[in-house]
């Protein structure tokens, strides 16, 4: 049975649209279909993109609600899509225990940085700044922490001669096209377990 994944952003949604790219005619084919693809800011690029690749989406503000109103509402929008896994790709807000657990090993994160060194966001300006030789993008479940949960897999961006923070951001963002949809498909055909 094919996995029903809603996927979460919050503005340009280049990951997502890879990961539906994969979706419809890549690796991820046989193994999951994107049931809806929800963004707490409205108007973002990436909500036009999904409705222009004929996914449903779904749009609910998240500013100025406290962490429990939103996120129970949250979960009363998502019940009727028996959603299996939600799929974060550039969603930027602090999911809460009281959603962490309704989805408990069942979501899933991309993250800009090894997660063992840097958390939370800027991994790109983190990397730039401390001139850091490489970064690597993981992959990981999400726990009740911040970007503390079991990690998929990583994979390495080297940033030796890389003179601007641009430049860090294009490399990264072509690393983590690259690697989502393997680490989603690892995943979903059960060749990783968590
Ligand atoms: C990506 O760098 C992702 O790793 C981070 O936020 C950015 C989102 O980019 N969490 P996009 O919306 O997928 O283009």
């Amino acid at each position: 049975m094919k996995k029903r994944i809603a996927v979460f952003i919050s503005g340009r949604g280049s990951n997502m649209t890879v990961v539906a790219e994969s979706v419809q005619n890549g690796i991820l084919k046989d193994l999951c279909e994107i049931v809806l693809v929800f963004s707490n800011k409205d108007g973002v690029g990436g909500l036009k993109n999904a409705a222009d690749m004929g996914l449903e989406t779904a749009c609910m503000e998240s500013r100025f609600k406290k962490r429990e109103e939103f996120e129970s509402q949250l979960l009363q929008l998502l019940g009727p899509f028996n959603i299996d896994y939600v799929v974060l790709a550039g969603f930027m807000r602090i999911l809460s225990p009281l959603f962490i657990r309704a989805y408990k090993n069942r979501i899933i994160n991309i993250h800009p940085a090894n997660t063992e060194e840097f958390q939370g966001v800027g991994a790109y300006e983190w990397a730039f700044k401390n001139k850091k030789p490489f970064t690597e993008i993981t992959v990981h479940f999400v726990d009740e922490g911040v970007d503390t949960g079991p990690v998929v897999g990583r994979r390495k961006v080297e940033l030796n001669g890389v003179y601007t923070l641009k430049e860090v951001e294009t490399l990264g963002l072509k690393v983590e096209h690259e690697f989502y949809s393997e680490a989603l498909r690892q995943i979903f055909s059960g060749e990783f377990k968590l």
